[in-house]
């Protein structure tokens, strides 16, 4: 394979080194592109053909359907592993042995309580509130609560602030939920483990004894493990950037919070299920809004279909289909969106407009209707989704900044004006 790209620009050729990843992924090292030419850049919006960062943590080959963490396919995690040992393995590179899986939670729970004049904060904010909004303003006032979690630079500080937020993050979250129910602020149950604490948390009433569901739990923990990380992704490189500028871990994943909010993001499993209601109430015509998806003149896209680096279909969409028809059959649930879900899937494996683009159904596409079966409501469907990112997150902030990468600050072309003088305000 040859090593290096040449590059011609203005009658005068450059090379640059080619790097190659373990997976064989090659990019054209481009850092010494503005020193070597005299400031000639590169234009990429949406950073399509853009690597921000070399990376450890996640293997993404879109064009095979392929996902691993570590090393490990996400089938395999999905299947055996426990989200608190994927949440491990995620930040520290290793699956935990016995012992040091038993100290990291150990040490999470030690640090899972949450000042509790977060409560007032959120009384602050009307109950008809985004539950994501809430989650990223808690996020980020978990940073005035814990003062010394902000300036880290050591890996025991780093590891300090990781254990902080693991801890209180699912607290935040469970708070969310309550608050917009109506429900009183409880603290978890450190007898439980992670995930068990979690739904505890979320759905534990004040005047019934909490009784668990083991098919939910599962459930749960293979949704939260499915959407652990997914490498440069918007949130991702929202965190990185951020914690890049060495701001706090809280506010990086703040701002990560965020970003996985907007509909074209994690805000598609809200969108999915918005969208599915929709067409039921419509009288459930699948083709009338397959025609709306491919009419250019219509805004209307089909959520949940489509992904920027899967031109196949997304590993995870796969097994959470799967999970969805047992759900519901465990559960006893019968809804009847999931006919209309998959009614919509099948028309557009088949319709060569999907087909051309290469359009699969992505994670959030059935995510929606399990999350529904276990009476999360639709609201909260993305605030779930960050709980699962959260070790995802984690680890890239981590990783970036053990490796201390310089603060991210992209390049521009300027198309505006060129220099003019001002005009005075009585004569404009
Ligand atoms: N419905 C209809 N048409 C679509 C859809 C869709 N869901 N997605 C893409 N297309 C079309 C576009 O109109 C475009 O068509 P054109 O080439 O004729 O102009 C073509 O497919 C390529 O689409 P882009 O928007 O350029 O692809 P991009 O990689 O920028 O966007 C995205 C990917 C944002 C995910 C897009 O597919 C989309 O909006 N999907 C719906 C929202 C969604 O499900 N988001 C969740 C993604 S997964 C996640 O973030 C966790």
């Amino acid at each position: 394979m040859p090593n290096k790209a040449t590059l011609e620009v203005n009658n005068q050729k450059y090379d640059f080194p080619l790097f190659v990843g373990t997976e064989n992924e090659v990019a054209i090292d481009v850092k010494a592109l503005r020193a070597a030419t005299g400031g000639v850049t590169t234009i990429d919006p949406g950073y399509k053909n853009t690597g921000s960062c070399l990376s450890d943590i996640t293997f993404l080959d879109g064009e095979k359907g392929i996902l691993r963490y570590r090393g490990y396919s996400i089938e395999e995690l999905a299947e055996k592993a426990d989200f608190l040992e994927v949440v491990y393995l995620l930040i520290f590179g290793e699956l935990p042995n016995a012992e040091q899986l038993d100290k990291f939670h150990t040490d999470i729970k030690l640090k899972s309580v949450v000042d509790d004049d977060i409560k007032k904060i959120i009384d602050a904010f009307p109950k008809s509130a985004h539950p994501m909004g809430v989650l990223s303003s808690l996020t980020s006032a978990l940073t005035a609560f814990n003062p010394s979690s902000v300036n880290v630079d050591s890996e025991a500080e780093m590891y300090n602030a990781i254990i902080k937020i693991l801890g209180k993050f699912p607290v935040l979250v469970a708070w969310t939920l309550r608050k917009q129910q109506g429900l009183p602020l409880d603290y978890g149950d450190n007898s439980l483990g992670y995930v068990q604490n979690i739904l505890k948390m979320m759905f534990c009433k004040p005047n019934e004894n909490y009784v668990e569901n083991k098919i939910v739990l599962e459930a749960l923990n293979k949704l939260l493990i499915l959407h652990a990380d997914h490498e440069q992704n918007c949130s991702t490189s929202t965190v990185r950037i951020v914690g890049s500028s060495h701001a706090g871990l809280f506010a990086s994943i703040s701002a990560g919070i965020s970003a996985l909010w907007g509909p074209l993001h994690g805000g598609a499993n809200q969108a999915v299920l918005e969208m599915l209601e929709a067409i039921k109430q419509d009288g459930g015509d699948t083709k009338k809004y397959m025609a709306k998806a491919k009419d250019k003149q219509d805004p209307f896209r089909l959520m949940g279909f489509g992904h920027r680096v899967y031109k196949n279909f997304d590993p995870r969409a796969k097994i959470i289909k799967a999970e969805a028809d047992k759900v519901l059959a465990d559960l006893g649930v019968e809804d009847p969106i999931l006919g209309i879900a998959k009614g919509l899937e099948q028309e557009a494996l088949n319709d060569p407009y999907f087909v051309d683009r290469k359009l699969y159904p992505n994670v959030d596409f059935y995510s929606g209707i399990i999350y529904r079966a276990m009476n999360i409501p639709v609201e909260m469907f993305t605030v779930m989704f960050a709980l699962g990112r959260l070790p995802g997150w984690i680890a890239q902030w981590r990783e970036m900044r053990l490796r201390k990468e310089p603060i991210g600050r992209p390049r521009q072309v300027y198309t505006g004006e060129n220099l003019r003088a001002f005009v005075d305000l009585n004569k404009r």
